[in-house]
């Protein structure tokens, strides 16, 4: 990794931040690129990103961070040049299911306008490999589980799932007509430290932590394949390794565990040790019934094997969250 130079967009946010911590352990000289999206508080993403900082004086190792938009691409372009990018991993992204049908045309730009330009730029700039974060949510309503790469995607329930779904088709395009190799990771939900604010497991620690009721949209029958921060950076990284080799190739992240959200609220409360008060709320426009990640070919090209349970990893964001409140 001595010679990496990375470009990692979406370096202020959850999954980004901890991308550029693992890929600077590993002796690469980091780029973070953000705009700090308004979806949420900058405060939250400048702590990331002291974190981010005080990471890399820790380890003696090279991060600078440019704050532009991707939709700019002269300052897309401009960042890869002074960073002499060898590669770039694109994590930035309008994220979130419920937002995206209020402002479809706002996601639509950060993720399909700002994917394009990421491709675009980084194969004028001569970069070897684009591993960009796509979502589980391309597989909508699929009735067959485990979800697997092979599936149809066809069907997305929400705005938001299908920039993810068209970021895939643009990023198979790109791939087709310039040979720079890209990838595309659909992760599961994804938890840990740092964790957005809107997501529910972080959400549902400080309200019951706190005493307060918390929402619980549908019967609690819903499920999601949690992944814990961990397991998804080691997913990245594997990928970034592999994805010459592939030329264009689609990975699913998972965590091989689906947790019911009546069996996640409990798990919630036995760890913040107090009983969860829940309003039951009818399910929202856009959340899909399940999600389940079939993890075969992810485990087979890139050795992907995650090993935090969901137990595990909710006690160590609690830690975190105590420790950051
Ligand atoms: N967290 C999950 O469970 C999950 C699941 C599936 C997919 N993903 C995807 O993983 C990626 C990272 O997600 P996250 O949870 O860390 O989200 P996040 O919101 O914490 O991080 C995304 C970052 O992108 C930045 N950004 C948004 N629009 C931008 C723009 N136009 N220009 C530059 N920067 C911009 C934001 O400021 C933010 O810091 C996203 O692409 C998301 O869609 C996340």
């Amino acid at each position: 990794m001595d010679s990496q130079r990375v470009v990692v967009t979406g370096a202020a946010g959850f999954i980004g931040s901890h991308v550029c911590e693992a890929l600077m352990a590993r002796g690469a000289t980091v780029v973070g690129y953000d705009s700090f999206d308004p979806f949420y508080d900058r405060a939250i993403k400048e702590r990331n990103l002291g974190e981010v900082r005080a990471s890399a004086n820790a380890a003696v190792a090279d991060f600078s961070f440019v704050e532009a938009d991707l939709c700019d691409a002269t300052a897309f372009a401009k960042a890869l040049a002074d960073a002499r990018a060898t590669g770039v991993i694109h994590l930035a992204a309008k994220a979130g299911v419920r937002p995206s049908i209020e402002d479809p045309a706002g996601y639509v730009r950060a993720n399909v306008l700002g994917t394009q330009v990421v491709l675009s730029e980084s194969t004028r700039h001569g970069c070897s490999r684009v591993v960009c974060a796509s979502s589980s949510s391309v597989y909508g309503n699929n009735d067959k589980t485990p979800f697997s790469e092979e599936d149809s995607v066809e069907h997305p329930i929400s705005p938001y799932a299908a920039t993810k779904r068209a970021c895939e088709l643009i990023g198979e395009t790109h791939h087709a007509l310039t040979k720079t190799p890209v990838s595309m990771l659909r992760f599961f939900t994804v938890f840990g430290p740092r964790q957005r604010p809107d997501l529910a497991i972080g959400l549902f620690l400080r309200k019951v932590g706190a005493g307060e009721p918390i929402r619980m949209f549908g019967d609690g029958t819903t499920s999601r394949d949690y992944t814990y921060i961990d397991d998804i950076v080691a997913g990245v990284l594997a990928a970034y390794d592999k994805t010459p080799e592939f030329g264009y190739r689609i990975w699913n992240l998972g965590g091989d565990h689906p947790t019911t959200l009546a069996q996640l609220i409990e798990t919630v409360g036995a760890v913040a040790g107090r009983d969860p008060i829940v309003n039951r709320e009818p399910m929202q426009a856009g959340d899909v019934e399940r999600t389940w990640a079939d993890q075969t070919r992810s485990k087979a090209e890139l050795g992907y094997a995650p090993t935090t349970s969901i137990r595990e990893g909710i006690e160590r964001q609690w830690a975190w969250l105590t420790q950051n409140a």
